[in-house]
C-alpha cells in the first residue's frame, strides 16, 4: 500500500502531469484537498473509489483515513492544489507517515506561478532586469512569517516577487513594496489562473486599487517587480549568433569543436 501525493495542479483539470492522472486512476481511494482541487480531476477516479473531501477534517481525521486504508491495503491517491512543495500541509502528512511506517512517494504538479506567469504570457526572469523570484506570502491567522522574512528584506533584491495568500493585504503589501520597487513598479494580479473564471489586473504600485482585494475571491497571484510587462531588457546570451556553445559551435576554433 503506497500514498500517492499529487500536485493537482492550479484549476484547470488539463494541467496535471500524465502519472499524476494515471495514479488517480489506479487507487481505490482519493483524497483532494477542498475547492482549489477541480472537481472535474476526480473523474479520472475508479468506479467505487472512496472520494472523501478533506477540507473539513483534522490531520488526525486524515491521517485515520489513510490508516484505514492501510489497514484494507487499498493505495490512497492524495491531491492538494498546484504543487506539493509550497503551502500544500504535505510535510505534516508525510512525517506522520513516516512514523507510522506507511510508503508514500510524491508527483509534482503545476504550481499556481506558474499558471499565473502563464496567464499573463510572462517569463519572470529577463536578462539585465531580474534573474531571480521570490516565492512568498504574508501572515496569515494560521501561519505567521518567521523573523527576517519581511517583504522590506525581500523588495530589497530587486528580484521579481510572486506573492501568495496576499491578496486581502494589498494596502499592506503596496505600502511596504514602494519605498524599495518605486510607486512606478508594474504589478501584475492573476486571480484564478486557469480556471474558466479567470481574471488579470495590470497596475503600477501607485495606481493599485487595493479595493479589488477585498472585493474579489482571495485565489490570487500578485506579481511585482520591473519584469512585469517589461520590453526592455538584454535577450539572452544563450541564443546570441556570436555565443560559441556546445550545441553551435562558431568561429575558427570553436571551444567544443563539432564531435569532440
Ligand atoms: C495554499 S496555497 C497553495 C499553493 C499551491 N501549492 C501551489 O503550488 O501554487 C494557495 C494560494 O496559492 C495561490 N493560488 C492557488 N491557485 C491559484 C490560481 N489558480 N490562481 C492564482 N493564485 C492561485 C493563491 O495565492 C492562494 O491563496
Amino acid at each position: 500500500m503506497t500514498v500517492h501525493f499529487i500536485g493537482a495542479g492550479p484549476g484547470a483539470a488539463d494541467l496535471i502531469t500524465l502519472r499524476g492522472r494515471d495514479l488517480i486512476a489506479a487507487c481505490p481511494v482519493c483524497l483532494y484537498a477542498g475547492s482549489l482541487v477541480p472537481e472535474a480531476l476526480l473523474s479520472h477516479c475508479p468506479p467505487g473509489a472512496r472520494i472523501v473531501n478533506t477540507a473539513p477534517l483534522s490531520l488526525d481525521e486524515i491521517i485515520a483515513e489513510i490508516v484505514s486504508a492501510d489497514e484494507a491495503d487499498l493505495d490512497v491517491a492524495r491531491l492538494h492544489s498546484g504543487d506539493l512543495s509550497v503551502w500544500s500541509a504535505m510535510g505534516e502528512q508525510l512525517r506522520r507517515l513516516r512514523e507510522l511506517g506507511i510508503a508514500y512517494d510524491v508527483t509534482p504538479g503545476v504550481p499556481a506561478f506558474s499558471a499565473a506567469a502563464a496567464a499573463l504570457g510572462q517569463e519572470l526572469t529577463l536578462p539585465g532586469v531580474a534573474q531571480s523570484v521570490i516565492l512568498t506570502r504574508t501572515s496569515g491567522r494560521a501561519t505567521a512569517m518567521p523573523e527576517g522574512e519581511t517583504l522590506a528584506a525581500f523588495a530589497a533584491t530587486g528580484a521579481t516577487l510572486a506573492l501568495h495568500l496576499s491578496i486581502h493585504m494589498l494596502d499592506r503589501v503596496v505600502a511596504e513594496l514602494i519605498p524599495h520597487y518605486g510607486s512606478d513598479c508594474p504589478v501584475a494580479i492573476v486571480w484564478r489562473a486557469s480556471w474558466p473564471d479567470q481574471r488579470i489586473e495590470r497596475a503600477t504600485l501607485a495606481t493599485l486599487d487595493s479595493a479589488i482585494g477585498e472585493e474579489l475571491e482571495r485565489t490570487a497571484l500578485i506579481f511585482v517587480g520591473r519584469t512585469i510587462g517589461a520590453e526592455r531588457f538584454d535577450e539572452s546570451r544563450l541564443y546570441a549568433g556570436d555565443y560559441d556553445r556546445r550545441y553551435r559551435p562558431v568561429g575558427t576554433n570553436p571551444r567544443f569543436p563539432e564531435g569532440a
